[in-house]
This record gives structure tokens, C-alpha cells and sequence, in this order.
């Protein structure tokens, strides 16, 4: 059965008119309102095919080619997420390794919708590999917290709600270790007006009402903050939005492109950013996606943040994680340990095993664990105990920066100021 995803534009320039199907629930099901995978005849959801996504979506695949130049380039051994292929798929990438081979700059963008009081492990997948490659770069990176969208975007949500909830939200985003002379994040509550505001309206304005349709899935009730939504998220990619940061020359301001890390359920807000930006020749931003990482109960969902059995979430305790992964952890294991050692597991749907190639630094170990774990050698609960130190370790560590993080930490990183970086250093002076 063919995938469907609510997104137009496959070659980008111009914007195809024609308004997509939305998907029917037993279809595969990628954008930044869904992700689920295909619904099999028997009712089970099946793993997402990222393949087929890459496809229709009109993305690249990471290649190994690509990642030798990423490692000649920079002169960094790629981040385990790279190596793995759950940064998978790119648009444009190449484009940002020539200009930090040149000494051009660029700048990082990435956001998070602040749906609930903390983030969960998944939320942090992006973040993590943001925070690798603003060290790696060294360049300015722009953190925007979308509690408009987590307001428009709900039924029940109120504005105080996402607005507590984008201060608790923040406070996480910094644990995981962004460097405050380099990291500017911004409540789109608080901080649109001015330049930023000017490029959401250029942007809205070179987007019809059809094109959001195709590429979104609304329709006639759709309330009209959501559909003008996709150019607040979208404009922020422009470097001329932040006049603090990159100064106050469009002729240069216009020509920064972003580099942007998300899971690949935000590319459909891109791809609309992309094609007016070649349109009115502002530089087009450049994506680096993630996939996703399952929800406990197995392949072909995302964690929910407002689930609470869904997800390893930043602040719970050892044992909630411990008693989380033993209870909902979905196996790829036998029935009876007799069966298991017959004939193996399954690491590709193993819930614990897919969180320890998230997770798990070691390649060598993880390879020993796969190994063993498909010939039966390795069980069930002795997979499970393997993950539950890993992800208490992980939380544990993000647990202790985040008790540092106080009102002043999260005042400084949102406060509107010139921030500090060096660029490449290697980079001919020209
Ligand atoms: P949000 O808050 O839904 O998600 C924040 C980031 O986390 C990714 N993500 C995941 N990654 C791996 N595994 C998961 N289970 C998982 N769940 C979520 C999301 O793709 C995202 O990268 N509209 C956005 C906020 C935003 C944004 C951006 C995100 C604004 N500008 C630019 C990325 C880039 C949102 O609600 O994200
Ligand atoms: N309009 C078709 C559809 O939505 C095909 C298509 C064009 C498409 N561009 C796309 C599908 C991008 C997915 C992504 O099915």
C-alpha cells in the first residue's frame, strides 16, 4: 500500500498547487501533527519505512560519502546518531560543509512545542545532536519554543498552561549543555515583533491558502492561527529575523542559510520555506533529520509527551524508568525463555535494544548485544536490565545539570543579546 503524507512540493520550485489527499488512518502517516506507521490488515502498526519517506518527501539518504566529507571537513569522527543512520536523511547538507570549509557563515535552528511540563527521552534525540554540532561548528544557534503552536494546536491547552509549560520546557533544553555565549532561546510569545515578525508576514504572504492545505492537511474548520502558523516556524530560518545576532545588513543577513535539526515529522514546515526563499533569493535553509525514537509500546508510533506510559520522561526517577521498561518495553523475545534460546530475538522491533542503539556509545558493545541477543544467547530481562542502566545513567546525568539550571540561567539564554562564536578555525582567511 502506497504511504501517503500530507506534503507537496517534491521538487520544491514552484509550489504545486494540487491539494494532497490527507492520509487515511491506515496509511503511514509522517507530519508534524502525526506520526504513525502503516496500519496492517491485522490492525498491528507497522514500523515507519523511512525509506519510502525519503522518496516522497524528496529528501536525500546520509551516505557514507557524505559522512567521509563530514569527517574531512570538520576532522571529527561523526556522532554515533550519524554512524547508526538515525540522523538519516538530509536536504542540502553538503551546502553548509562548503561553507564552513570556506569560513562562510551559517547558523543552527531547531525549536521544541512545549506540550507538557518536561520533555521526554525522544525530545532530547534532536537537542543532543544539536548541542554535537554547535561544538563541532562552533556557530550561533537559535532555540524557538513554539507555545503559540501548543496553544493553536490543542483543544483543550490554555495560554498560561504552554507558557508554563515553555519556562519548565527551556530549563530542560539547557541541561543538555548548550553553551549560553553561542545559544539564544526565544518564546514566540514573548519575542515576536520586529524583524522576526516582518519575515513570518513575507513569508505568509507568498503562501496560498491551498498550498497550506496540501501541504498540512487542513480544511474549511481549521482555525485560522494554525493554518497562518507554518510561517512563524518557518520564517525563523531566515538569519535577518534576528538582527541581534547576525546585525543589520540584509544584504549579508539574507544570504545566511540554517542548518536545521529536527525529527523528520517538521521537514513539511521547511519545504514551504524553502521554495519562497528561492523565490525572493533569500539563502534556503538546510535539514538534517532524525528519526524517531519508538514509543515503549514498540515501532511505528512516537512518544507522546501527554502520555505518561508512552515515554521515558527527563525527570522521572530510577525507578519509574526501571518499573517503565519492564512493564511497557515491547520485546522482540520468544514467549518462553526455552523458545528464546532456540531461536533468538528480534532486535529490529525490540523496544530495549533500539533504545540502546540510541543510547549506548560503545559500537563494539552494542554489536556484541545485537549478536547475542538474535542467537538467543541473550534474554529478554537480561536486555532489559542492560537498558534500564543506560537510559538511568543518561537521565540521571541531564538530572543533575538540570538542578543547576535557575530562573537567572533561563533569563540570560532568552535575553536578546550579540552572541559569541569562532566559526572553523581552519578555514582559509579570505
Ligand atoms: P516538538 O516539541 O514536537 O519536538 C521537538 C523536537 O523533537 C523531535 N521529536 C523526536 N525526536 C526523536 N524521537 C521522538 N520520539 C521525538 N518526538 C519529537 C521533533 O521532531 C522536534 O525536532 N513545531 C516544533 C517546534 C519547532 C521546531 C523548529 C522543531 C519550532 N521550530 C525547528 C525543529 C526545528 C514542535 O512542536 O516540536
Ligand atoms: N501530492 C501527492 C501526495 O501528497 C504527491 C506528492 C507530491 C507528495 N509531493 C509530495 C507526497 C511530498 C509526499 C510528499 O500524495
Amino acid at each position: 500500500m502506497a504511504t501517503s503524507v500530507n506534503a507537496e512540493a517534491l521538487n520544491e520550485s514552484p509550489i504545486s498547487n494540487s491539494v494532497a489527499q490527507h492520509p487515511s488512518q491506515s496509511k503511514q502517516t509522517i507530519d508534524p501533527y502525526n506520526v504513525s506507521g502503516e496500519v496492517g490488515e491485522d490492525g498491528v502498526v507497522k514500523a515507519i519505512d523511512y525509506n519510502k519517506l525519503v522518496d516522497e518527501f524528496g529528501t536525500k539518504t546520509i551516505d557514507k560519502e557524505l559522512l567521509d566529507r563530514f569527517e574531512r571537513v570538520t576532522g571529527k569522527k561523526p556522532h554515533r546518531f550519524l554512524r547508526r543512520g538515525i540522523v538519516f536523511s538530509h536536504r542540502d547538507f553538503e551546502l553548509i560543509l562548503d561553507r564552513y570549509e570556506r569560513g562562510e557563515p551559517f547558523f543552527l535552528y531547531t525549536g521544541r512545542g512545549p506540550s507538557s511540563d518536561s520533555v521526554h527521552i525522544g525530545h532530547t534525540i534532536p537537542f543532543e545532536f544539536t548541542k554535537w554540532l554547535q561544538e563541532t561548528f562552533d556557530c550561533p544557534l537559535v532555540i524557538m519554543m513554539t507555545d503559540d503552536e501548543k496553544y493553536l494546536f490543542s483543544e483543550k491547552r490554555t495560554i498560561e498552561e504552554v507558557t508554563s509549560y515553555c519556562h519548565s520546557n527551556a530549563a530542560d533544553i539547557i541541561s543538555v549543555g548548550f553553551d549560553p555565549n553561542k545559544t539564544f532561546i526565544f518564546s514566540d510569545f514573548d519575542f515576536i515583533g520586529g524583524a522576526l515578525y516582518r519575515n513570518i508576514v513575507r513569508l505568509s504572504k507568498h503562501i496560498t491558502l491551498n498550498q497550506a492545505r496540501s501541504c498540512f492537511g487542513f480544511n474549511e474548520s481549521t482555525n485560522i492561527g494554525r493554518v497562518h502558523f507554518g510561517a512563524v516556524q518557518g520564517a525563523t530560518s531566515w538569519a535577518s529575523s534576528f538582527p541581534h545576532i547576525f546585525g543589520t545588513d540584509e544584504k549579508k543577513t539574507t544570504a545566511i542559510p540554517a542548518l536545521i535539526p529536527c525529527a523528520i515529522d517538521q521537514d513539511p514546515y521547511f519545504r514551504l520555506c524553502r521554495d519562497v526563499s528561492a523565490r525572493i533569493k533569500y539563502a534556503k535553509p538546510s535539514l538534517i533529520h532524525a528519526k524517531f525514537l519508538d514509543a515503549l509500546q514498540g515501532p511505528g508510533t512516537k512518544m507522546s509527551a501527554s502520555i505518561d506510559e508512552s515515554a521515558i520522561f527527563m525527570k522521572d526517577t530510577p525507578k519509574q524508568i526501571k518499573n517503565k521498561i519492564n512493564k511497557y518495553a515491547f520485546s522482540g523475545g520468544k514467549v518462553s525463555a526455552e523458545e528464546h534460546r532456540e531461536q533468538g530475538g528480534n532486535t529490529e522491533v525490540d523496544v530495549s535494544y533500539q533504545y540502546l542503539r540510541f543510547f549506548l556509545e560503545d559500537d563494539d558493545e552494542l554489536e556484541r548485544i545485537r549478536v547475542a541477543y538474535e542467537k538467543g544467547e541473550l534474554l529478554t530481562g537480561d536486555l532489559k536490565a542492560m537498558c534500564i542502566k543506560e537510559l538511568q545513567a543518561y537521565v540521571a546525568a541531564f538530572q543533575e545539570r538540570r538542578a543547576k539550571v535557575t530562573d537567572e540561567t533561563i533569563a540570560l539564554f532568552m535575553e536578546a543579546r550579540p552572541l559569541k562564536w569562532a566559526g572553523n578555525p581552519r578555514a582559509p582567511i579570505v
